[in-house]
């Protein structure tokens, strides 16, 4: 059983789904919800409201992440904000040599599934020219780790250096700080200390855009910043949450940066969304994979699930999920104040590499698991595997085929080992890896949870959760500053 779209992107949910597994009757006895969480996405969708939704400060807050895909003057993504974008994009491919990208959470996990999908492992390692002159690129600001921000400081003075003695210019580096409250204290204490290391290394030039919240009355310390020293500065809107700011400049800075095509990115993200208004359920792709999910862990205690997509290059994904359905959905407060403590536990893995650690796991452990897998129909540049030593049998008789056709059947293996154990599992398939489909399969999580925030009945665009431990952390830093 499956749901294709007209794109090609397609929903297999047939080992999720019939005897022994989540029933028609399941989802059926689910009708009223869905009907009123179909109508309140379109509340969503028209106004900005989802009901008890309240910022950190307790405040009503909008909810606006579904308008992004949709460019329109006076929207959050506008024909001006895409210009701005553009701009940025030729002055880092003329006037730049390396960004760094500076954030964590919601400001990083996005821009890395960019990256990984557009640029791979060895961008850094291509020449300018094969780079299509896209600055090089690293990342910082994720953790807050001495030994890999100062390899980090001493690889770019490296790199100057060794211009310099070819005759270079200065190295050209623009730190891209991504901080929507402007004052995180993982990117903010990397960012001082690589800007302050570059500003004095002889041989960089130091240039600084700052992604923060847009407010001037009540400007970000970030906002503070980029106003007195004069740097450019992109948005991160009110409304959007973290977790969903890959479609706006928190993850279209970073694409700019290297030639990602935001307009193909957005144009899936938008032409999901349309299909995710359908208003039955069997047809509307987020709305079937939350009922699934829903029914699957209410109705039969698999509440875990593994994001499982096939490839290097999209483990990435995977991580960026974790976030999504981890700060989405674990809250322990429904809608009306009663205790639930509800949330479905997100695990990591990548195919192939994770059928040789942790299939056995899924395959015999705990009966509380969905393995969720992408898969990537068509690969560019496939590679036959040749019979190179043609006197091994055991090597000969896995040639001819591609690398793409074997790690198909390595996933189909697996999905199918898992249902002959009565493991669920289910797949989204993109028909090529690129900016379209990639918009298509995030916006489509991106709604997922937005649907089954109404089924459980909890706020899917709040993190109450993570201020507890950023209570204890200030004041034991400001203690620690005064024992110095
Ligand atoms: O989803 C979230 O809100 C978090 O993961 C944030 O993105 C993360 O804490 C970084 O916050 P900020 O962008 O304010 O630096």
């Amino acid at each position: 059983m499956s749901l294709k779209l007209k794109s090609g992107f397609e929903f297999d949910y047939d080992n999720l789904f019939g005897d022994g597994k989540v029933t028609k009757a399941d989802i059926d006895s689910y009708a009223d919800d869905l009907k009123k969480a179909h109508a309140a996405m379109n509340v969503m969708r028209e106004k900005g409201f989802i009901k008890a939704h309240l910022s950190k400060d307790g405040e009503p807050e909008k909810v606006l992440f579904s308008q992004l895909p949709y460019v329109e003057e006076g929207h959050l993504n506008s024909p001006a904000s895409l210009k701005h974008l553009q701009e940025l994009s030729d002055h880092a491919k003329k006037d730049v040599d390396v960004v760094v990208s500076l954030g964590i959470g919601g400001s990083f996990l996005g821009n890395k599934v960019l990256f990984d999908v557009h640029c791979g492992s060895f961008w850094n390692a291509k020449s300018d020219e094969e780079r299509g002159g896209f600055p090089k690129v690293y990342f910082s600001g994720n953790n807050i780790d001495p030994r890999s921000t100062g390899d980090l400081i001493n690889h770019l003075q490296k790199m100057a250096e060794v211009g310099k003695t070819h005759g270079k210019d200065k190295l050209k580096v623009l730190l891209l700080v991504i901080s929507k409250s402007g004052g995180t204290l993982d990117t903010m204490s990397n960012f001082m200390v690589i800007y302050d290391a570059l500003k004095k290394s002889a041989n960089v030039d130091v240039e600084v855009v700052a992604v923060t919240d847009p407010n001037t009355e009540k400007m970000t310390l970030l906002k503070k910043l980029a106003a007195d020293h004069g740097w450019d500065t992109f948005a991160v809107p009110d409304g959007v949450g973290g977790r969903f700011t890959i479609f706006c400049d928190v993850g279209l800075t970073l694409a700019a940066c290297v030639g990602f095509d935001i307009k193909a990115f957005l144009d899936g993200a938008k032409d999901m969304d349309e299909a995710c208004k359908n208003e039955d359920v069997w047809q509307n792709p987020a709305m079937l994979n939350a009922a699934l999910k829903f029914a699957a862990s209410e109705k039969h205690g698999r509440d875990i699930e593994v994001m499982m997509p096939y490839g290097d290059y999209l483990k990435s994904v995977s991580e960026w999920y974790i976030q999504l359905l981890a700060e989405s959905l674990g809250k322990q407060y429904d809608k009306d104040g009663k205790e639930v403590c509800y949330g479905r536990t997100p695990l990591v893995a990548v195919g192939t590499t994770d059928m040789h650690s942790q299939t056995q796991q899924h395959q015999e452990g705990k009966l509380d698991k969905i393995v969720q897998f992408v898969k990537i129909a068509k690969w560019d540049n496939d590679l036959v595997i040749p019979d190179a030593f043609p006197e091994a049998k055991k090597l000969s008789d896995i040639s001819g085929v591609t690398m793409g056709e074997a790690l198909e059947v390595a996933r189909q293996s697996n999905a199918d080992a898992l249902a002959s154990n009565n493991r669920y599992n289910a797949c989204f398939t993109l028909p090529e890896l690129n900016a379209y489909h990639l918009g298509e399969l995030l916006y489509m999580l991106a709604m997922s949870v937005a649907y089954e925030g109404e089924l459980a009945n909890v706020d899917a665009f709040n993190q109450p959760g993570v201020e507890a431990y950023k209570r204890i952390m200030g004041p034991k830093l400001q203690e620690l500053k005064a024992k110095k």
